[in-house]
């Protein structure tokens, strides 16, 4: 009987791009997932996005966009990160979903109708002047432990103190730069505690990770307090049923969207939603998770899930962080490497490989250091699993017509290697992915050696051993295959393509229990090529690039040569009239010397119309005309403006020699 598996990767938020430290967690869970349905198990994986809270909603606003437009631009990019990585997700969907607000209200309700649900008055820092009130993040200030400045609301980066954003010293807004002001409101508390028989229970009997469990035991021995799950207007996220301006905090409805992806892809596909929701028996659940989340996976998750009379997570497994070269990622060292910057220059199987050989079942972190990286991959995949096919393709084609022989020069040797699929299946089962990779290198190892004993190049020269040719070839061969199925969860597009030259479906791991004999097989053609160091160079190159523009962007900070493309002109204003239905917008017809422009510009209220005709100006040449609903504009007057007025930059008269412009 085969398992029935669910497995979840974190879900990513709405309001940024994918990046190599992502990557750790949805490889990882990817190859337990592939290798779960290699092994003749059925394993659903699904994923969405985290589209709600305070960030979002504010990171929406700074860009001229609705929410929902931010978070479907990031929802596309991330879906297309992932699908070049070849993470195999069964859904994918987002947290601002129907059957996500249905989820959400369903379990909170079940949770208030079995008196877990409780009302608190609380003070919370509110910026009068953005007037919201501030997450924890968005205020700073000065340490109360040891005087350090600029630190955030919960922590110091210095000192490690946590608090309350009421005891930072001089606490500013990071939105308005004003001290905040503490306001009452009332807010609504899951009570945690509720479920601490129930929780310890559960952790005992399912969390297998001694580090989680450790950590756990701490969290348990201080008591567990009451969980904040309500924000106030204006949120992003989700009313709650029968309050009054009240939103469920992003972290109440994260988790369910693991539930509503699923659900969404069960209506699709008449897959039974109850079977993995409601059952601990009969299915298995699998949430895998960053160890920064562990709180909200192993504490309010399974609480809320129970409290509503659902099933509770089988396990939970976290991973650690992403560090390269040994160092946290910078932006300044070019190693902030996006998931993009990585696919624009090198294949994801190299990433997915590297990651396997390094992941294991504990929560440590992993380091990605570049030259092992090269070399890894080079000397691993390329050198020693590729290899063995590239030496022996070529004479089943050109001597034997691409069919493989009736029988192995060494059953004994192909042997070795199938009966390593339950030792290589134990190691990936369990997460020890390292191991895994080691296994199956030693297995290529042997068979590498085997070849160079066999010596394939040499007796093709011998008329008298045309038979051994043939077996021989054959059994290079089929010992490949085998290892590409061992290595098919973390390296899929190699089995795929291996698959297509063996003609084999490479799709379950009990298959290469028997050798490919007296079969028909493709032409080789080169199955994956070497790591160039200068491909990982010019990926750096581009990483630290994009630090400039990231990390200046909140300065408005452009590089000469992003100045220098714009076009600038002087121009005489020839016509100006208001535009009836704006209350900001002129529109001018600028005569440039060259060609006449109609400009829509928003400076209604600082000029009149008839004071512009006849006034010079600079006028933005090259930029995209925008369609408005009055008409298109042809371009942009330069104007600089604060919070007292806005001024049209005044090109003065014409100095030195030159073509006057008109
Ligand atoms: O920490 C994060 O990035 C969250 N967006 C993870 C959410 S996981 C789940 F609970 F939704
Ligand atoms: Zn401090």
């Amino acid at each position: 009987m085969h398992r029935k598996i669910l497995v979840t990767s974190a879900l990513p938020y709405a309001n940024g791009p994918i990046h190599l430290g992502h990557m750790v967690e949805y490889i990882q869970t990817d190859i337990w997932v592939r290798f779960q349905r290699m092994n003749g198990n059925l394993c659903y994986f699904v994923c969405a996005d985290d589209a709600h809270g305070t960030p979002i909603m504010l990171r929406a606003r700074s860009e001229n966009l609705t929410p929902e437009q931010l978070i479907q631009h990031y929802q596309e990019a991330h879906e297309k990160d992932f699908a070049d990585f070849n993470i195999s997700f069964d859904n994918y969907h987002s947290t601002h979903s129907p059957e996500n607000r249905e989820l959400a209200e369903y379990i909170y309700l079940q949770l208030k109708k079995g008196g877990h649900i409780r009302r608190k008055v609380i003070n919370q820092a509110y910026d009068p002047g953005e007037q919201i009130f501030l997450p924890d993040r968005f205020v700073k200030g000065t340490c109360p432990r040891c005087g350090a400045e600029d630190q955030y609301g919960d922590s110091c980066e210095k000192c490690g103190a946590t608090y309350a954003p009421s005891d930072l010293k001089n606490p500013v807004s990071v939105l308005s730069g004003l001290p905040p002001e503490q306001r009452e409101s009332e807010h609504l508390f899951v009570c945690l505690s509720n479920f601490t028989d129930m929780l310890q229970d559960w952790v005992g009997n399912e969390v297998s990770q001694s580090e989680a469990r450790n950590k756990l035991k701490e969290w348990f021995d201080v008591g567990l307090a009451d969980w904040d799950i309500s924000r106030d207007a204006p949120y992003f996220g989700f009313q709650i049923p029968e309050e009054k301006d009240k939103y469920f905090y992003v972290w109440l409805d994260a988790p369910i969207g693991y539930m509503a992806s699923f659900k969404n892809f069960c209506d699709r596909e008449g897959i039974d939603f109850d079977a993995f929701w409601k059952d601990e028996e009969q299915t298995e659940l699998y949430n895998f998770i960053g160890k920064d989340i562990l709180y909200f996976h192993t504490l309010f998750w399974p609480a809320m899930l129970h409290g509503a009379g659902f099933r509770r997570p089988t396990d939970v497994y976290s991973h650690g962080f992403l560090t390269v070269n040994g160092k946290k990622m910078s932006k300044s060292r070019g190693t902030f490497i996006m998931a993009r910057t990585y696919l624009d220059h090198l294949n994801p199987e190299y990433l997915r490989y590297y990651y396997a050989a390094k992941l294991n079942e504990k929560i440590e972190d992993l380091d990605l250091n570049l030259e092992d990286f090269v070399q890894r991959i080079n000397s691993d995949l390329v050198g020693k699993v590729v290899n063995i096919a590239s030496r022996c393709a070529k004479f089943i084609s050109n001597r034997f017509e691409g069919r493989l022989s009736t029988e192995l020069d060494h059953p004994e040797l192909y042997q070795e290697l199938a009966d390593a699929l339950s030792s290589i299946s134990e190691s990936y089962e369990n997460r020890a992915f390292s191991k895994a990779m080691r296994k199956i290198m030693a297995l290529a190892d042997k068979a590498n050696q085997y070849v160079n004993d066999a010596q394939p190049w040499v007796i093709a020269k011998d008329p008298e051993q045309v038979n051994r040719l043939h077996n021989v070839c054959t059994q290079g061969i089929n010992m490949f295959r085998v290892l590409v199925y061992y290595l098919a969860p973390v390296v899929p597009d190699l089995a795929r393509r291996s698959g297509e030259f063996l003609n084999d479906s490479m799709d379950q791991f009990e298959k290469a229990q028997t050798p490919l004999l007296d079969h028909q097989i493709s032409p080789y053609v080169h199955l994956m090529t070497r790591i160039q160091q200068k491909d990982v160079d010019a990926m750096i190159d581009q990483s630290m690039e994009k630090e400039a523009t990231l990390d200046t962007s909140h300065d408005n900070i452009i590089s000469i040569e992003d100045f220098a493309k714009i076009d600038l002109r002087t121009a005489l204003i020839i016509e100006a009239s208001d535009v009836e239905d704006s209350n900001k917008l002129i529109r001018l017809k600028v005569d440039l010397g060259t060609e006449t422009r109609q400009v829509f510009a928003g400076i209604k209220g600082f000029y009149s119309p008839e004071e512009l005709v006849g006034r010079k100006v600079v006028v933005v040449r090259n930029l995209k005309p925008r369609k408005m609903k009055f008409g298109t504009s042809e371009g942009m007057i330069l104007a600089a403006g604060d919070d007292d007025g806005l001024w049209l930059i005044d090109p003065g008269e014409q100095v030195g020699l030159g073509v006057p412009v008109n």
